[in-house]
């Protein structure tokens, strides 16, 4: 940004906002160092969207005239045309958003441009621009999130009878349907999109009137002003509504659990599409080549998105931390509120966009996912359980099945593959072993497994689709 060769709203330094109680222009390090235009001009739009608001209360409340209104009106409305075709010429010597565009104002209609700050102050207005603006992307991110929600749901109702083995420690331990375990992912990103709407309430409120801190002397009309902009109400104490930022705080929390949730489920499409694991491939849209490897396919969005949860963490804890010292009211330390803001949003969005477009073409590895499940012995816990209604103690059944389990390791084997003699010795139940009957062998099969599992939040595939029609309910 060059502050040279302006054509329309050159300003000398002796014209910046507060100038006049200055001795000497600012050190140009300094003007950079303070300057927030570099990164708050993107909330230009609302910037204008709130200015277009406070003049048409002041004109509404006869604190401006009408004359004043329309200029301001015939103002905006060229600003906001130069800004979208490029040729609004941004200055750093006016330090932000709001001065460059209340500057370039003055410049096109004279007076009125100069009333438009009566009754408010940049510490107002840049509350409320950020609200505005936060508010716009939380909609897109909650559109993505439910297009996501929807994807997996979709693929989850396809594969509610594909049988995977679940782990736990990563060990094989017990068949579950592959659909259940997307739906997982669906529980954790129904609560993310509550969470989402609970902080958009929150940020729904108007800091405008509270001026610098104290209020206004005008005869404002706050409501007005809340209902233009759309706005549930007003930040009820003026300290408050211009020194709070818990509202992008929480915004960085919610944003932090979804690529929390984003990066367990990376981690398992990576895993998952691990040659060694193979459940799954994705689409090579989604993957990248190696420069060296020619076999290579990379699953390079998950890898990223679980390596961005990293920075969208910090974020997190940059805005606590930059929130933490703070006397009341307004600091210029809130000017450091938005990079890490706008960030966490940005990468929230494309993560969630991408995922979104990529889940629902998941290619499923039925084959290889059944193959697995019959390894490591996952149907052990059904053949404890048929003991157990057969009428042995839970523990007993527990140990009988554990020594069947090191006769087959012994043997490389499964359950499923000794006769019924066979596994009745292997038990090691003496007496007992007749409690097993011909009808175990439903029990040590991956369907019988999880078919039993018949009630709500079960892996029983009927349970899961289900699960599914109950879930679609909500989006
Ligand atoms: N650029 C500032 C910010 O982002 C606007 C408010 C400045 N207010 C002030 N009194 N210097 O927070």
């Amino acid at each position: 940004m060059s502050d040279k060769n302006s054509k329309n709203n050159s300003l000398d330094n002796k014209d910046q906002a507060w100038s006049a109680r200055f001795a000497e222009p600012v050190a140009e390090l300094v003007q950079r160092y303070t300057a927030s235009v570099g990164f708050d001009q993107r909330m230009a739009m609302v910037d204008i969207q709130g200015s277009l608001a406070h003049a048409q209360m002041l004109a509404q409340q006869k604190i401006i005239s009408n004359d004043d209104l329309t200029a301001i009106q015939k103002g905006m409305a060229q600003i906001q045309a130069e800004i979208e075709s490029g040729q609004f010429h941004w200055q750093l010597a006016l330090e932000d958003v709001h001065l460059n565009i209340e500057a370039r104002l003055t410049q096109l209609v004279g007076d009125a441009g100069k009333r438009l700050h009566t009754g408010r102050s940049r510490n107002d207005q840049v509350a409320t621009d950020i609200r505005l603006w936060l508010r716009g992307a939380i909609d897109q991110i909650d559109s993505q999130l439910t297009q996501l929600r929807k994807g997996l749901c979709d693929v989850a109702e396809k594969h509610a009878a594909t049988i995977m083995p679940g782990f736990t420690h990563l060990q094989v331990a017990q068949p579950i349907s592959f659909g259940h375990h997307l739906m997982a992912y669906a529980e954790m990103f129904a609560r993310d999109a509550s969470r989402l709407r609970d902080c958009r309430a929150r940020v729904n409120r108007l800091p405008l009137g509270a001026a610098a801190l104290a209020g206004t002397s005008y005869p404002i009309d706050r409501a007005l002003v809340a209902k233009l902009l759309g706005f549930d109400g007003v930040c009820a104490n003026s300290l408050d509504a211009v020194s709070d930022r818990d509202f992008a705080i929480e915004f960085c929390s919610v944003s932090s659990l979804i690529m929390t949730h984003i990066s367990r489920l990376s981690e398992e499409l990576i895993l998952w599409m691990s040659p060694r694991i193979g459940f799954i491939d994705l689409p090579d849209r989604f993957c990248t080549g190696s420069s060296i490897m020619p076999q290579k396919k990379n699953p390079d969005v998950p890898e990223l998105a679980r390596g961005k949860t990293g920075r969208v963490n910090g974020n997190l804890i940059a805005m606590l931390t930059l929130m933490k010292g703070q006397p009341l009211a307004y600091n210029k330390d809130n000017q450091e509120d938005k990079e890490p803001l706008f960030d966490s949003a940005d990468t929230v969005l494309d993560t969630l966009t991408i995922f979104a477009d990529m889940v629902p073409h998941i290619q499923v590895k039925a084959e290889a996912m059944r193959a697995a499940a019959l390894q490591g012995f996952a149907t052990a816990t059904d053949l404890a359980d048929y003991l157990v209604k057969k009428g042995l103690p839970f523990r007993d059944a527990h140990e009988a099945v554990a020594h069947a389990v090191k006769t087959c390791a012994a043997r490389q084997c499964d359950l499923a593959d000794l006769n019924l003699d066979e596994l009745r010795a292997a038990c090691n139940l003496g007496q007992q072993a007749q409690l097993i009957d011909a009808d175990v062998k439903d029990c040590l099969t991956l369907e019988g497994s999880i078919a039993g599992r018949q009630h709500v939040g079960g892996t029983a595939p009927q349970q899961v689709l289900r699960a599914i029609a109950e879930y679609r309910k909500s989006l």
